[in-house]
């Protein structure tokens, strides 16, 4: 993994996370994302946003699938309303991340700080895959994918504020 591109403001750092929807992958990813960085004790350095390509859900809360495997987890999915991604979130972050290609492709591919969440994956890169139309089993595979992902990231960001 190659170190994440340099925070544009020292000592901070703006990570954005981006699916389809934004009510399963990415919302999910945002809420384990600040739960880490706040046992970490970065969360006062480190914001996190997430958004999705389509604007279909706009205003809305998580999908109740998504937000049942994230409470089981102890995590706390009530504050996230859906939000449509635009073309000034790069400019605003530090590292943009989709969650699957197609959803990098719409991002306009890869550049310097445009790549994929699972590029920090530990187990290897990939895709979060999409569980919308699927069973709750595949909410319980993106939940543990993101969680090992969000540690390896959470560390790679302390590493780049040290
Ligand atoms: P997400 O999942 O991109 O992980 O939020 C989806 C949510 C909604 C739809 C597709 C994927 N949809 O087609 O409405």
């Amino acid at each position: 993994m190659p170190p994440l591109p340099p925070p544009r403001q020292p000592g901070r750092y703006a990570i954005a996370l981006v699916c389809l929807g934004n009510i399963c992958r990415s919302p999910m990813a945002h809420v384990v994302l600040e739960s880490r960085l706040a046992a970490a004790g970065l969360d006062d350095r480190v914001v996190v946003r997430s958004s999705g390509t389509g604007d279909w859900h706009v205003g809305r809360p998580m999908d109740d699938r998504a937000a049942a495997v994230l409470r089981r987890a102890g995590y706390d999915p009530s504050r996230h309303r859906a939000r449509q991604y635009d073309g000034t979130w790069p400019a605003e972050h530090d590292l943009v991340l989709a969650m699957d290609e197609s959803n990098l492709d719409d991002l306009g591919g890869r550049s310097q700080r445009v790549g994929l969440f699972r590029d920090l994956d530990p187990g290897g890169p990939g895709e979060v895959p999409d569980p919308y139309y699927g069973g709750p089993d595949g909410f319980a595979v993106v939940l543990d994918l993101i969680e090992r992902t969000s540690d390896a990231l959470v560390t790679e960001v302390a590493d780049t504020l040290a």
